[in-house]
């Protein structure tokens, strides 16, 4: 009997490796970044000569190359720093992962060699046990510590700017932080902001050309040769235009439009597989949010898709009502709806609809489901 493995190996008739679609892949080169990373290469360039380089902000909406252009930068300045005579290091930190100041400070005490326990101790200590590294010359000779803080805004908003404070009062320390959101620095206290005092490099979306050089790339080092057709990388290209350039979802589609085209036992990636991997992932994407969300929320989902499917015209007054309905004892306050309406409407499961009922009637909100109710029936029952 043959292995089961070696079965399915045989099978796989599109995929050479798939590693390079995945988000973590760093690619050789980044195409149409060149400014980018040579702007960032300019301000850290001072590291070489002893010098502590000036604090960077990276920003740009999600998928335009932000995370992998500053570790493409951080490879090239520490493979071309290993043979001069300075001591540098660069410490990547995502802000989902590490979420608060004393978390962040304790995982590059770690990384620098001093044991700080994940938690248990007060933030002086861990503060004092961080600085401490940098007043002892603990490496014997002077060490350029460069922190990059990626996703940062996750981490300003639940615990506020006192990693910045503390960053930017430590000698030796540059930030290059990373954001998502052009006005992150509404986060900051303007005292922080000023010694931060950061130089600003803006990255903006992909155009589907951009998009379509990226994917030929990758094309090359995942799928077998010629297994991918011709309109394949045009079509996830500029569909991933059309999402604001976001070169993670161009990625996503080509690699899930290759996983369709594996199970189908089919020899070729059609555009057909990526119209089918844009639904699938648009149906990952509305499952993952609403597993997400708070109950009290999801209860309101509900009360949403009862009125839909009763065919029902959704105002706010019967959405509340058909809200306690489903939620009993524990329902929220009739006020609270109103944020969690505004909520959904953010997130794009809902919209709202003011109309006006004719004179002297006023005017009332009409909500109205904005995916598949299939779809979020089943979401729903999954979180149960
Ligand atoms: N210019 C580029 N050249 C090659 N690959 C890229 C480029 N820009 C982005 N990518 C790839 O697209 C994906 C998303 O990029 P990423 O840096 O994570 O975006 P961001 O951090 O801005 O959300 C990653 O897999 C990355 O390797
Ligand atoms: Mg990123």
């Amino acid at each position: 009997m043959t292995n089961i493995f070696e079965d399915l190996e045989k099978e796989n008739n599109i995929f050479i490796d798939k590693d390079p679609l995945d988000h973590r892949f760093l690619p050789e080169k980044l195409l149409h970044r060149d400014n980018q990373v040579k702007q960032i290469a300019k301000y850290w360039v001072d590291a070489l000569d002893d010098v502590t380089p000036s604090n960077i902000t990276i920003y740009g909406k999600t998928g335009t190359g932000k995370t992998a252009a500053a570790k493409f930068a951080s490879k090239q300045l520490l493979e071309y720093s290993s043979n001069k005579d300075v001591f540098i290091k660069i410490e990547y930190v995502r802000c989902t992962d590490y979420t608060t100041e004393y978390q962040v400070l304790a995982q590059l005490c770690q990384k620098l060699g001093r044991n700080v326990p994940h938690r248990g101790w007060t933030k002086g200590e861990v503060v004092n046990t961080f600085r401490d590294i940098f007043r002892t010359n603990a490496f014997g000779k002077k060490l350029i510590l460069i922190v990059i803080l990626d996703e940062i805004d996750i981490l300003l908003n639940k615990d506020g700017d006192g990693i910045l404070y503390t960053l930017t009062r430590t000698d030796n320390v540059s930030i290059l932080s990373i954001s998502n959101f052009l006005d992150f620095k509404c986060l900051i206290k303007s005292r922080v902001n000023s010694s931060l005092n950061d130089r600003e490099i803006v990255f903006p979306p992909y155009g589907a050309n951009q998009l379509a050089d990226i994917l030929y790339d990758r094309v090359k080092l995942a799928f077998k040769e010629g297994v991918v057709k011709d309109d394949v990388v045009p079509l996830c290209s500029a569909m991933a235009a059309k999402e604001e350039g976001d070169a993670r979802f161009a990625l996503d589609l080509l690699r899930t439009a290759g996983d369709i085209a594996s199970e189908e036992s089919s020899d070729f990636v059609t555009s057909n597989h990526v119209r089918i991997a844009k639904e699938r992932i648009e149906h990952n994407k509305v499952a993952e949010i609403i597993s997400t969300l708070p109950t009290q929320q999801q209860r309101v989902l509900e009360a949403i898709l009862n009125l839909t499917n009763k065919n029902e015209e959704i105002t706010s007054g019967k959405l509340y009502e058909a809200y306690t309905e489903v939620s009993k004892q524990d329902a929220v306050t009739y006020r609270r709806i109103f944020d969690f309406i505004n909520e959904l409407e953010m997130l794009g499961i809902i919209s709202t609809n003011t109309i006006s009922r004719g004179r002297g009637k006023g005017r009332t909100n009409i909500i109205k489901l904005q995916c598949d109710e299939d779809l979020l029936e089943a979401s729903l029952l999954q979180s149960i």
